[in-house]
């Protein structure tokens, strides 16, 4: 397995390796601003062509739900960490239920024959009416009324043709099964239940990012981007038809009004110029199922970041001529390639938090046992600055303080405290003995986990920002400063007339001061799903920083991130309602 080059620092101190480090994953605001440009850029060319990275996929869901739909359908969901059969009932008062199953999808399913994932598929659909038979009539099909409504939720970039058809275009998140790419996947799913001569019927095949936005839309009543951060990330959100030119001979064109588009931003700067790519996230993508593929998700998702800081730990315990981690051993979970879930990240981050007050009692037990050092907290913050304290800005380990019973004996009992959370974590986690994991390494590790962390937020909310933009909800903040016409928002699209359907308010220029600032006002809905927004500390804080810094806090503010909780099954049934309604 190729490793990351171990650093040498014949040359260098261990602080200027850990210094070096922490310069090479560090996002400058300007950078953040300067990728939102070039993804913009993407956006305009993905929406004008097939065919390019960002797909920027027309999604034919050309109304938003407003909470008042009806109905009982039948949801599959595959693209997550598990495969999920659902039965959604659509009260019609923005409020649902669900009952769902979920089943493992082994990695032979997902790397070996497209019939025999689609066969897996159809078994678990199979099962869960089995085991769940229908509570209330599920809402029939008109043509054919035997057969059962089901809404497909697709989370891979698929080129969708029609609200129910669309074609593979690759896999990602570790899939690769074989003979799928260039079929439509409502007809492979529909081949297999037809095989098993199952009474269901595809209607509809959606994204979970189209499913987000839906489901949000439904239950808050506004929503414009729908957006996951998790295993995956990407982004839908309702574009103006005429701004989709690729759609060009398609008849949703003459229709006009908006669509759901769904960016696929995974993609965004495959062809890597402008991402700040390290050794680590090089060798990540030369040793992925797919390399230069999804240069952005790979920066991102769940999937990625336990591996990127694999790589940097790796290159710290094999640096010469001295290790300069856990005594230069690696455990089995360090070695393998995904051997470090994102999740122990978290964990790590976790342990690290402050729970000062409830904990100090606790803390001073568990490293002063025989209470011989003093009932006090020195370092904590206004006692004495110089001391390293590990805080969000003072992590970088200082080696000199960390490295010495001297150094050591300077660090607060809250640091200490801290930092002896977090070594236990990594012994039971990565799985190494007691002996083997100092406070050092605990330092270290803690804030790789951190540096990596963070500039996935920080490029989250690079694509969050962009979005805001394309859709004239924001202006670049140093455009802004220099003429506030650019934040003006002219023609923005208002989500949700009465019907359900999106209007347009139209603000022209001096004509309407107070509906222009009410307008510009307004709360920005964002729906959103997936275990690092979710689950990651403080993952949304730091997306909403770097919001800040690119499209201003005003703007920022108004951005009201709301979970579509269960997104991919309400979006399917959704969809499946607005299919069964357009059928002849
Ligand atoms: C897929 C997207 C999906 C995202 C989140 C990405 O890998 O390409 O289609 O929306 O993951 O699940």
């Amino acid at each position: 397995m190729a490793s990351t080059s171990a650093y040498s620092y014949l040359h260098k101190s261990p602080q200027d390796v850990l210094n070096d480090i922490d310069f090479q994953l560090t996002l400058e605001p300007a950078l953040l601003t300067k990728l939102t440009k070039a993804f913009l850029e993407e956006i305009n060319v993905g929406l004008g062509r097939y065919g390019e990275d960002m797909a920027m996929v027309p999604s034919f869901v050309t109304g938003v739900p407003d909470g008042s739909e009806t109905g009982t359908f039948l949801a599959l969901d595959l693209g997550g960490t598990n495969l999920r059969v659902c039965e959604v009932v659509l009260n019609g008062d923005k409020t649902f239920r669900l009952r769902q199953q979920k089943y493992k999808v082994s990695d032979q399913l997902k790397t070996g024959e497209a019939t025999v994932l689609f066969d897996y598929l159809a078994d678990s659909v199979d099962a869960f009416l089995t085991t769940h038979p229908p509570e209330s009539p599920l809402s029939p099909d008109a043509e054919v009324p035997d057969v059962l409504p089901l809404g497909l939720t697709f989370s891979f970039p698929v080129e969708q043709t029609a609200l129910g058809s669309g074609t593979i275009l690759t896999w990602t998140k570790g899939f690769s099964a074989k003979n799928a790419i260039g079929n439509d996947v409502v007809k492979l799913l529909q081949d297999a239940f037809d095989r098993k001569h199952m009474h269901v019927k595809c209607v509809a095949l959606v994204n979970d990012t189209v499913g987000a936005l839906l489901s949000r839309a439904y239950t808050s009543g506004g929503c414009i981007l729908g957006a996951i951060f998790g295993t995956g990330t990407n982004g839908a959100y309702l574009e103006e038809v005429a701004k989709i030119p690729k759609l060009a001979n398609n008849p949703a064109a003459a229709k006009g009004g908006y669509m759901v588009v769904n960016t696929e931003w995974g993609a965004f700067n495959n062809k890597r110029t402008q991402l700040p790519f390290t050794p680590f996230d090089s060798v990540l993508d030369r040793t992925s199922i797919n390399p230069r593929f999804q240069a952005f998700e790979k920066f991102i998702s769940g999937m990625y970041l336990g591996e990127i800081t694999r790589h940097v730990l790796l290159s710290l315990i094999d640096a010469a001529p001295r290790p300069m981690l856990f005594g230069g051993k690696a455990t089995k979970v360090v070695n393998e390639q995904w051997g470090l879930d994102t999740s122990v990240m978290s964990e790590v981050e976790e342990a690290w938090e402050t729970r000062v007050v409830e904990e100090k009692e606790k803390v001073i037990k568990e490293v002063d046992p025989n209470g011989t050092e003093p009932r006090s907290f020195p370092g904590e913050i206004g006692e004495n600055p110089n001391l390293w304290d590990g805080d969000d800005h003072d992590i970088l380990p200082r080696w000199d303080i960390l490295s010495t019973p001297e150094g050591l004996a300077q660090l607060s009992l809250k640091v200490k405290g801290k930092l002896e959370r977090v070594r236990k974590v990594l012994v039971s986690r990565l799985e190494y003995a007691d002996g083997d994991v100092s406070l050092r390494d605990a330092a270290i590790v803690r804030w790789a986990c951190h540096l990596v962390a963070r500039r996935a937020a920080l490029l989250s909310g690079v694509a969050v920002a962009a979005i805001l933009l394309q859709t004239g909800r924001a202006g670049f903040v140093q455009d802004v400063h220099s003429d506030s016409s650019l934040n003006t928002p002219n023609d923005v699209p208002k989500v949700n007339g009465a019907n359900g359907i999106h209007v347009t308010d139209s603000v022209t220029n001096g004509t309407s001061k107070n509906a222009a600032k009410e307008e510009f006002e307004e709360k920005i809905g964002v729906g959103v799903d997936g275990s690092l927004i979710q689950f990651y500390p403080h993952f949304e804080r730091t997306m909403r920083e770097s919001l800040r810094s690119i499209v201003g806090a005003d703007v920022e503010r108004r951005v009201e991130i709301g979970l579509a909780k269960d997104g991919s099954g309400v979006g399917a049934a959704l969809c499946a309602l607005q299919a069964l309604k357009q059928e002849p």
